[in-house]
Protein backbone atom coordinates (compact mmCIF):
# COMPACT_ATOMS: atom_id res chain seq x y z
CA UNK A 1 0.00 0.00 0.00
CA UNK A 2 2.87 2.56 1.22
CA UNK A 3 4.86 1.67 -1.70
CA UNK A 4 1.75 2.07 -4.27
CA UNK A 5 1.18 5.57 -2.82
CA UNK A 6 4.80 5.95 -3.14
CA UNK A 7 4.88 5.43 -5.97
CA UNK A 8 1.77 7.35 -7.38
CA UNK A 9 3.78 10.51 -5.86
CA UNK A 10 6.91 9.78 -8.12
CA UNK A 11 4.06 9.66 -11.32
CA UNK A 12 3.08 12.99 -10.23
CA UNK A 13 6.34 14.75 -9.88
CA UNK A 14 7.59 12.79 -12.80
CA UNK A 15 4.30 14.07 -14.61
CA UNK A 16 4.70 17.68 -13.32
CA UNK A 17 8.56 17.99 -14.31
CA UNK A 18 7.48 16.87 -17.92
CA UNK A 19 4.63 19.23 -18.34
CA UNK A 20 7.32 22.21 -16.71
CA UNK A 21 9.53 21.36 -19.65
CA UNK A 22 6.90 21.41 -21.89
CA UNK A 23 5.28 24.40 -20.79
CA UNK A 24 8.62 26.79 -20.55
CA UNK A 25 9.06 25.65 -24.51
CA UNK A 26 5.79 26.95 -24.89
CA UNK A 27 6.63 29.95 -23.43
CA UNK A 28 9.29 30.92 -25.71
CA UNK A 29 10.25 34.42 -24.48
CA UNK A 30 7.46 34.93 -22.79
CA UNK A 31 6.80 35.63 -18.71
CA UNK A 32 4.86 33.95 -16.14
CA UNK A 33 3.14 36.82 -14.57
CA UNK A 34 1.22 36.06 -11.07
CA UNK A 35 -1.39 38.73 -10.40
CA UNK A 36 -3.58 38.96 -7.42
CA UNK A 37 -4.06 40.23 -3.95
CA UNK A 38 -1.71 40.43 -0.53
CA UNK A 39 -1.32 36.99 0.72
CA UNK A 40 -2.63 34.69 -2.42
CA UNK A 41 0.95 33.37 -2.67
CA UNK A 42 2.27 34.95 -5.51
CA UNK A 43 5.83 34.86 -4.32
CA UNK A 44 5.83 31.52 -2.29
CA UNK A 45 4.43 29.79 -5.41
CA UNK A 46 6.26 31.82 -7.96
CA UNK A 47 9.22 30.86 -6.36
CA UNK A 48 8.81 27.09 -6.85
CA UNK A 49 6.76 27.19 -9.83
CA UNK A 50 10.17 28.83 -11.77
CA UNK A 51 11.89 25.92 -9.80
CA UNK A 52 9.76 23.68 -11.66
CA UNK A 53 10.12 25.96 -15.19
CA UNK A 54 13.51 25.70 -14.38
CA UNK A 55 13.54 29.74 -15.42
CA UNK A 56 14.70 32.61 -13.16
CA UNK A 57 12.10 33.51 -10.54
CA UNK A 58 11.70 37.92 -10.11
CA UNK A 59 9.63 39.79 -7.66
CA UNK A 60 8.38 43.08 -8.28
CA UNK A 61 8.17 44.12 -4.69
CA UNK A 62 11.98 43.15 -4.19
CA UNK A 63 13.16 45.03 -6.82
CA UNK A 64 11.14 48.05 -6.11
CA UNK A 65 13.23 47.77 -2.45
CA UNK A 66 16.51 46.99 -4.12
CA UNK A 67 16.14 49.77 -6.88
CA UNK A 68 14.84 52.63 -3.94
CA UNK A 69 17.38 51.01 -1.25
CA UNK A 70 14.24 50.73 0.91
CA UNK A 71 11.66 48.43 2.49
CA UNK A 72 7.92 49.01 0.85
CA UNK A 73 6.32 50.03 4.03
CA UNK A 74 9.70 52.57 4.59
CA UNK A 75 9.01 53.57 0.51
CA UNK A 76 5.20 54.28 1.85
CA UNK A 77 5.73 56.38 4.84
CA UNK A 78 8.45 58.51 3.08
CA UNK A 79 7.56 59.64 -0.20
CA UNK A 80 3.66 57.96 -0.41
CA UNK A 81 2.25 55.51 -2.53
CA UNK A 82 1.77 57.93 -5.61
CA UNK A 83 5.61 57.27 -5.69
CA UNK A 84 5.33 53.75 -4.96
CA UNK A 85 3.23 52.73 -8.35
CA UNK A 86 5.23 54.98 -10.17
CA UNK A 87 8.28 53.18 -9.12
CA UNK A 88 6.34 49.78 -9.56
CA UNK A 89 5.35 50.02 -13.11
CA UNK A 90 8.36 51.47 -14.06
CA UNK A 91 10.12 47.86 -12.49
CA UNK A 92 7.43 45.81 -13.65
CA UNK A 93 8.22 47.06 -17.10
CA UNK A 94 11.79 46.49 -16.93
CA UNK A 95 11.39 42.92 -15.52
CA UNK A 96 8.80 42.02 -18.71
CA UNK A 97 11.79 42.66 -20.59
CA UNK A 98 14.17 39.80 -19.54
CA UNK A 99 11.83 36.96 -20.02
CA UNK A 100 11.63 33.93 -20.36
CA UNK A 101 10.85 33.90 -16.01
CA UNK A 102 7.87 33.91 -13.23
CA UNK A 103 7.42 37.40 -12.20
CA UNK A 104 5.32 37.58 -8.97
CA UNK A 105 3.97 40.99 -9.01
CA UNK A 106 2.56 43.12 -5.96
CA UNK A 107 -1.14 43.32 -5.57
CA UNK A 108 -2.15 46.64 -6.70
CA UNK A 109 0.09 46.47 -9.73
CA UNK A 110 -2.05 44.59 -12.11
CA UNK A 111 -4.56 47.61 -11.53
CA UNK A 112 -2.55 49.99 -13.77
CA UNK A 113 -3.99 49.85 -17.66
CA UNK A 114 -0.58 50.67 -18.82
CA UNK A 115 1.03 47.63 -16.38
CA UNK A 116 -1.68 45.50 -17.64
CA UNK A 117 -0.82 46.16 -21.32
CA UNK A 118 2.81 45.29 -21.01
CA UNK A 119 2.12 42.15 -19.07
CA UNK A 120 -0.20 41.26 -21.84
CA UNK A 121 2.50 41.97 -24.32
CA UNK A 122 5.34 40.57 -23.02
CA UNK A 123 3.46 37.41 -21.05
CA UNK A 124 0.59 34.89 -19.54
CA UNK A 125 -1.16 36.24 -16.82
CA UNK A 126 -2.11 33.98 -14.11
CA UNK A 127 -4.74 35.69 -11.30
CA UNK A 128 -4.10 33.57 -7.87
CA UNK A 129 -7.58 34.08 -6.68
CA UNK A 130 -7.87 33.26 -2.73
CA UNK A 131 -10.75 33.81 -0.65
CA UNK A 132 -10.95 37.03 1.69
CA UNK A 133 -10.61 34.63 4.91
CA UNK A 134 -7.74 32.88 3.41
CA UNK A 135 -5.71 35.89 2.90
CA UNK A 136 -7.04 37.59 5.73
CA UNK A 137 -4.58 34.80 7.98
CA UNK A 138 -1.71 34.59 5.89
CA UNK A 139 -1.61 38.58 5.95
CA UNK A 140 -2.58 39.23 9.89
CA UNK A 141 0.66 38.20 11.38
CA UNK A 142 2.61 40.23 9.19
CA UNK A 143 3.21 44.06 9.65
CA UNK A 144 5.18 44.84 6.40
CA UNK A 145 1.56 45.63 4.33
CA UNK A 146 1.60 49.78 4.83
CA UNK A 147 -2.30 49.39 3.03
CA UNK A 148 -3.32 47.69 6.25
CA UNK A 149 -2.07 49.87 8.79
CA UNK A 150 -5.20 50.80 9.55
CA UNK A 151 -7.62 50.06 12.38
CA UNK A 152 -9.93 47.64 10.74
CA UNK A 153 -7.60 46.11 8.11
CA UNK A 154 -10.01 43.00 7.28
CA UNK A 155 -12.57 45.44 5.95
CA UNK A 156 -10.23 47.25 4.09
CA UNK A 157 -9.04 44.00 2.27
CA UNK A 158 -12.50 42.92 1.77
CA UNK A 159 -13.57 46.31 -0.04
CA UNK A 160 -10.17 46.31 -1.41
CA UNK A 161 -10.60 42.41 -2.34
CA UNK A 162 -14.29 42.99 -3.80
CA UNK A 163 -12.90 46.52 -5.85
CA UNK A 164 -9.97 44.38 -7.45
CA UNK A 165 -11.37 41.01 -8.39
CA UNK A 166 -13.19 42.23 -11.71
CA UNK A 167 -9.79 43.49 -13.29
CA UNK A 168 -7.81 40.15 -11.87
CA UNK A 169 -10.57 38.52 -13.70
CA UNK A 170 -9.15 39.63 -16.88
CA UNK A 171 -6.29 37.70 -16.29
CA UNK A 172 -5.15 35.28 -18.72
CA UNK A 173 -5.56 32.23 -16.37
CA UNK A 174 -6.78 32.07 -12.97
CA UNK A 175 -6.00 29.49 -10.29
CA UNK A 176 -7.48 29.07 -7.15
CA UNK A 177 -5.06 29.43 -4.16
CA UNK A 178 -6.31 27.61 -1.34
CA UNK A 179 -4.71 25.99 1.76
CA UNK A 180 -2.65 22.90 -0.23
CA UNK A 181 0.65 22.50 -0.41
CA UNK A 182 2.59 24.63 -3.01
CA UNK A 183 3.57 22.07 -5.10
CA UNK A 184 -0.66 21.06 -5.66
CA UNK A 185 -1.10 24.89 -6.60
CA UNK A 186 1.81 24.25 -9.53
CA UNK A 187 0.76 21.70 -10.66
CA UNK A 188 -2.28 23.37 -11.08
CA UNK A 189 -0.91 26.57 -12.72
CA UNK A 190 1.02 24.45 -15.01
CA UNK A 191 -2.03 22.48 -16.36
CA UNK A 192 -3.78 26.07 -16.70
CA UNK A 193 -0.81 27.83 -18.21
CA UNK A 194 -0.41 24.82 -20.65
CA UNK A 195 -4.12 24.75 -22.02
CA UNK A 196 -4.08 28.49 -22.54
CA UNK A 197 -0.94 28.25 -24.55
CA UNK A 198 -2.29 25.15 -26.52
CA UNK A 199 -6.00 25.64 -26.65
CA UNK A 200 -5.33 27.91 -30.40
CA UNK A 201 -5.41 31.55 -28.22
CA UNK A 202 -1.45 30.73 -27.34
CA UNK A 203 -0.03 34.44 -28.22
C1 LIG B 1 0.08 46.01 -2.30
C2 LIG B 1 0.59 44.74 -2.18
C3 LIG B 1 1.96 44.45 -1.73
C4 LIG B 1 2.87 45.66 -2.00
C5 LIG B 1 2.27 46.90 -1.43
C6 LIG B 1 0.89 47.22 -2.02
C7 LIG B 1 -1.31 46.19 -2.77
O1 LIG B 1 2.46 43.32 -2.43
O2 LIG B 1 3.10 45.83 -3.37
O3 LIG B 1 2.20 46.73 -0.04
O4 LIG B 1 -1.65 47.29 -3.24
O5 LIG B 1 -2.10 45.21 -2.72
P1 LIG B 1 2.00 41.79 -2.13
O6 LIG B 1 0.75 41.55 -2.93
O7 LIG B 1 3.14 41.00 -2.63
O8 LIG B 1 1.80 41.69 -0.66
Amino acid sequence: MLQTEGKKETNAEEGLEAAGRRVAALLGGRNIVLVGMMGAGKTSVGRRLAATLNLPFLDADHEIETAANLSVPEIFEQYGEAYFRDGEKKVIRRLLQSGPAVLATGGGAFEDEETRAAITERGISVWLKADLDVLYERVRRKANRPLLNRPDPKAFLRELLARREPTYGLADVTVRSREAPHQALVADIVAAVEERLTAGEGR
